[in-house]
């Protein structure tokens, strides 16, 4: 069966090292069975907690003869797993930074055999950012790009300690580092975004000086770094 998975999880495939993967919130199972075809993993648990998108998996995986190989298990987060799996990278693919935080929190018992991350936020990357490096993870690598009008960020953590500056935990090292094409054009809708709220916040009078001074501290940070661009 000819899978067609998207370039952003190609791309997230690239990150996967290890051979022993638990990927969250899995949909499909379009990133195990393609990790899977490309012979890249020896066992994947494809965790999924809405019984649709469940379904969808197990049917997914017996269409590609792949059950021997993957395991559909339906349930919440890190829950999917045990220490006993011996899961050596975990991927958590298309949900807000902020729920992909919540989940490694609620689980963070089940990452005491220290797996690799792979993660793609949606959104809020910063507050993920945060969160590995409060759960003893660091930023080995990260990617940033732009697929059918959205723009899309991976983050990829092993176990280790890391120190973030306010602007690389707002904006990742690495991305910093590669400012291409799609980061630049996501900081540009940034500003624009600011300008819109700076803009309604205005109209409505409101009182709201903390978000106004948040907005423009923002606006001066990103500012600086496409100052060039
Ligand atoms: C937008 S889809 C992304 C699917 C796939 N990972 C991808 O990147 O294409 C998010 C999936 O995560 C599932 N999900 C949300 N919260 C979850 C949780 N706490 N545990 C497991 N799955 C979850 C949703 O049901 C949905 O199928």
């Amino acid at each position: 069966m000819i899978l067609n998975i998207n370039n952003r999880l190609k791309k997230v495939a690239t990150f996967v090292k290890n051979r022993r993967l638990a990927d969250i919130g899995s949909d499909h199972a379009y990133l195990p069975i393609y990790l899977a075809k490309e012979g890249k993993i020896d066992f994947a648990i494809a965790g999924e907690v809405v019984e649709g998108p469940y379904k969808s998996s197990i049917q997914n995986v017996k269409d590609n003869n792949l059950v021997d190989l993957i395991e559909c298990r339906k349930a919440s987060g890190l829950d999917a797993i045990s220490l006993d799996d011996d899961i050596d990278v975990i991927t958590i693919c298309g949900m807000g930074g902020k729920l992909i935080a919540d989940i490694l929190e609620s689980g963070k018992d089940k990452l005491a055999n220290k797996p690799q991350l792979v993660l793609q936020p949606n959104v809020a990357a910063n507050l993920l950012r945060i969160k590995l490096r409060d759960l003893g993870y660091k930023i080995v690598a990260e990617d940033i790009i732009e697929e059918e009008g959205h723009i899309y960020e991976i983050i990829v953590a092993e176990y280790g300690q890391m120190i973030m500056t306010e602007d690389e935990v707002f904006f990742g090292k690495y991305l910093l580092e590669i400012k291409n094409k799609a980061f630049v054009t996501k900081y540009k809708q940034e500003l624009e975004k600011i300008k819109y709220i700076k803009n309604e916040l205005k109209k409505s009078r409101s009182e709201s000086t903390y978000k106004l001074e948040e907005l423009n501290k923002q606006e001066k940070m990103i500012r600086k770094v496409l100052e060039k661009y």
